[in-house]
């Protein structure tokens, strides 16, 4: 706990980061990770065999969600692509440094995926930010590296305490579509994200209902929450 105040205060993070918790989260996630390295192993290593499969050589390659890197195989990425920028609403200390050493090789980019950070109704506009969207306009592959269910988590914890659930489900629903429009316009786009949910031997429900997702390629299941683990955030109301 001590650990992860330090790096709360020490990581370099927008106020934004900061007050939606995506910095807490994020920080929380590398402890997690090595508390749950075994039951995650599958799943990390079939996230990287499944980019190593999919993706050919290019200039400049984007990864949506970047966050501590666990999922992509950096090595692989760097011998395929001239250019790498890393995308992501607040980068973890370690990735900051490994940028400092790229060479220029690692770009980070700091910024909402969501466009809905600041966005107070669940019914106003949502889009990201054009700067954001420039940087990007080089761009020939995107990666969005199980980001796409974590998108709408701040705005709709948020939207509850004031909207009807109707509401924020459509909120929700129009975030997580705007980050697949984006992805649908781009040259070249993988998209990797969980899509389905169940504790224990419940039965499955979506998390992305009524988003319209592409056909999966692969499927596999990520044991996220071996039975030691509790308090994982939620995608959307409940
Ligand atoms: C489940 S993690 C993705 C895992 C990451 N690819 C890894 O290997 O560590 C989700 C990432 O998305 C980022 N994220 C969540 N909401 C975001 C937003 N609105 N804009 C940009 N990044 C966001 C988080 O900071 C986190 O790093």
């Amino acid at each position: 706990m001590v650990l992860e105040i330090l790096e709360w205060c020490l990581t370099p993070a927008s106020l934004q980061a900061r007050t939606s918790g995506l910095l807490a989260e994020q920080i929380a996630i590398r402890h997690r990770a090595t508390r749950c390295k075994r039951a995650w192993e599958p799943h990390l290593r079939a996230c990287k065999a499944f980019l190593g499969r999919e993706l050919q050589s290019g200039s400049h390659i984007a990864i949506l969600g970047s966050g501590h890197l666990r999922d992509l195989d950096l090595p692989y990425l760097k011998a395929h692509f001239a250019k790498i920028t890393l995308v992501d609403v607040v980068h973890p200390l370690e990735v900051r440094i490994m940028a400092l050493f790229s060479r220029g090789r690692l770009q980070l980019l700091s910024g909402d995926l969501s466009g809905a950070l600041h966005c107070f109704n669940p019914n106003s506009a949502i889009s990201v930010a054009d700067d954001l969207r420039i940087s990007l306009k080089e761009v020939d592959v995107f990666v969005s590296a199980c980001l796409l269910t974590q998108l709408a988590l701040p705005a709709s914890s948020r939207w509850q305490k004031r909207f009807a659930k109707s509401e924020v489900l459509l909120g929700v629903k129009r975030i997580c579509q705007s980050h697949l429009d984006f992805l649908k316009n781009a040259p070249r786009a993988l998209l990797i994200t969980d899509v389905e949910r169940r504790y224990g031997t419940a039965d499955w429900s979506a998390l992305l209902p009524g988003v319209d997702l592409p056909r999966p390629m692969e499927r596999w299941i990520w044991d996220i929450a071996p039975p030691a683990e509790h308090g994982l955030r939620n995608i959307g109301p409940e």
